[in-house]
């Protein structure tokens, strides 16, 4: 039977540990007769957890009913109790890293990044020098840093084709920010949009994505994204991913972003459906293991990592591939901002872990970067909860008003310009205006009102006064805009796609203001995902995929183009780095 200890908060002990010393359980009761204690999962620690406590979802329904569970959130995989509810030290809400609410978790601490700079890991000479001279730890064919979607995509395809697999993943969690992927994957051709009478082209998604990165994209690199979509959207389903949704995103000709019905979030979904699989082929997955360096014999060629385990310490595994899907750097500003000056001081819609060590480890590594200097902000988070809020919103017919309550831009334009023109509004800010009809059909605005992020009001005139907006000039500005739908034209900016009228009620707003979202530049890859040095070498054994890298997306990438690209380069890399260790 579950138990729960409603009582936690007025306890005299310092920290969960103690909590469970005071009732009498020994350390034997959650950990083994170590050392070494288990692993850095703590798998046997979190096993423990739900001998006595139950599941997640039992824990959920034992405390009841409440506004947001973060037992029941939007973590893939399994996620550990041990992630939030720490033993030895305070306890620290992993949420608390994006989000603004506050959980009333006991022994609470304050969530805060800490941990030494990949340099200062290298630099630590006697640690390090005794790890690498120790023997491997494991030995494997394929090592892939990063449990994102591009990730474990390698992970699944390099685990399909017999290669033996280990994913490091830094975070407690897996996902990376592919997890919080929201508007959907774009794909040219599919069957989905078929069955939906869309008409689409590999020509007309080349020429978005070019047009969208300013011509500086990658021409190669374009080519594979849109030439495998289709097929990278039928691996997703032939693994039992749900892609029938198809609608539109900035910059996009036609729909072509696909997602779950209903408009549920894509990146969840599409990590557990991942996972899923890579569980199945028995892919060896470390959290809180950090990847430091990777390490090559004397002809430069990959000859395994360098990790540093949260509890388990410094050790290598021994692999002839490592594949870098270690994620952007949107989070880590002091890096963002030594690139782009103007992005200081903006927050992000990242991960905790989008610092960008992935990349470093690369690079210390002889490879090559471009393009570092395009790092895009998305046009609408919504400081209120801390979350982005997805350009489906507007693709499903949200207009954005400034504070006078008139619209100043197309609404689907790229995200560089409506980003821009949201900072040239007063205060820096606009907000996303839709009805009823706008809300239904996207189940995502339903986490944005659980997050306190949504007014809703009876009628426009109502939300105008929520807003301190004069009434009448934002009635006025809706119903000219319902006037461009009806008459299929937007005379005002041009705006293509206008998917419904804001008529039905209720009425909702969202205040927004850009926010770093991706980070376009990276490593220097070719075709076959191999990463180049600095001088166009390929570095052998050395493969990479996704936001670590550079050139697909140009100066400015699409909306749904990087679930596209994750998957597609993701899923090359592991049959690439698979085949170069001879997997067959
Ligand atoms: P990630 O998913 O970020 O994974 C990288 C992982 O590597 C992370 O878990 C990180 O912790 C780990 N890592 C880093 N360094 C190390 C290290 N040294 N050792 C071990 N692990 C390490 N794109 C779309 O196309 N459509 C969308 O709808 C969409 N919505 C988005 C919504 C949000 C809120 C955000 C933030 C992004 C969105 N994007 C979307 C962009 C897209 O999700 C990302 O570009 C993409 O998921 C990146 O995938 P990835 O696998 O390359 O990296
Ligand atoms: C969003 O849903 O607005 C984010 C999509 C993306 O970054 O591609």
């Amino acid at each position: 039977m579950a138990i729960v200890w409603p009582g936690l908060l007025v306890q005299a002990a310092d920290n969960l540990a103690e909590f469970h010393r005071d009732r009498g359980l020994s350390c034997v009761a959650c950990h083994d007769e170590g050392p070494p204690l288990s692993d850095d999962n703590l798998s046997l620690e979190n096993r423990n957890c739900s001998v006595c406590h139950g599941s997640l979802e039992t824990v959920s329904v034992e405390i009841g009913e409440r506004e947001i569970d973060p037992h029941l959130s939007h973590l893939p995989g399994e996620p550990a109790c041990t992630t939030c509810h720490a033993t030895h030290s305070p306890s620290v809400p992993y949420c608390s890293a994006c989000h603004s609410f506050e959980f009333n978790l006991p022994f609470a601490g304050t969530w805060e990044r800490m941990e030494a700079s990949i340099d200062e890991l290298q630099q630590q000479s006697a640690a390090h020098d005794s790890a690498i001279n120790n023997p491997p730890r494991d030995t494997v064919d394929v090592i892939v840093i990063g449990s994102g979607g591009a990730g474990l995509s390698a992970a699944v395809a390099a685990a399909d084709a017999s290669a033996r697999v280990i994913v490091v993943e830094k975070e407690p969690v897996i996902g990376g920010n592919s997890k919080l992927a929201a508007g959907g994957l774009n794909a040219a051709e599919t069957r989905q949009q078929a069955a939906l009478g869309i008409e689409d082209s590999l020509a007309l998604m080349t020429a978005d994505t070019i047009n969208g990165g300013k011509d500086k994209n990658d021409p190669v690199l374009v080519q594979v994204l849109v030439s495998e979509s289709a097929g990278s959207v039928d691996w997703l389903t032939s693994m039992g991913a749900d892609m029938s949704d198809v609608g539109r995103m900035g910059g996009a000709s036609v729909d072509r972003t696909h997602r779950p019905a209903g408009g549920l979030a894509v990146g969840k979904h599409i990590v557990q459906v991942l996972y899923d699989r890579a569980s199945q082929l028995d892919v060896d997955l470390r959290v809180n293991t950090r990847a430091v360096e990777i390490l090559e014999d004397q002809s430069g060629a990959v000859r395994g990592l360098l990790v540093q385990g949260k509890y388990t310490g410094l050790y290598w595994i021994q692999a002839p591939t490592v594949v870098v899907a270690a994620g952007g750097f949107g989070k880590n500003n002091d890096l963002v901002a030594s690139f782009d000056e103007k992005l200081r001081g903006f927050a992000a819609t990242n991960q905790p872990g989008a610092t960008g060590d992935g990349l470093n480890v690369a690079t210390r590594a002889g490879a090559g970067t471009l393009d570092m200097q395009f790092i895009q902000a998305h046009p609408t988070y919504s400081p209120v909860g801390g979350v982005l809020v997805t350009e489906a919103v507007r693709g499903n017919g949200a207009i954005l008003v400034n504070e006078a309550g008139r619209r100043f831009v197309n609404e689907l334009t790229t995200r560089d310009v409506a980003a821009a023109a949201i900072l040239e509004q007063a205060g820096d800010h606009a907000y996303l205006i839709f009805d009823e009809s706008v809300r239904r059909s996207l189940q995502q605005i339903e986490g944005y009102v659980e997050l306190g992020a949504v007014d809703e009001q009876l009628t426009l005139s109502d939300l105008a006064d929520s807003l301190g907006m004069d009434a009448t000039v934002l009635t006025a500005t809706v119903e000219r805009y319902n006037g461009f739908v009806a008459a299929g034209t937007d005379q005002e900016f041009s705006r293509q796609d206008m998917a419904r009228p804001i008529a039905e009620e209720a009425f909702y707003a969202i205040e927004v203001t850009p926010a770093i979202h991706h980070t376009m530049g990276g490593l220097r890859i070719n075709s076959q995902t191999q990463v180049l040095s600095g001088d166009g070498e390929s570095i052998r054994g050395l493969f990479a995929a996704g936001e670590v890298t550079g050139g697909v997306h140009g100066a400015n990438r699409l909306g749904g183009n990087a679930v596209s690209d994750i998957v597609t380069f993701g899923r090359r890399a592991g049959q690439r780095a698979a085949n170069y260790a001879g997997v067959n």
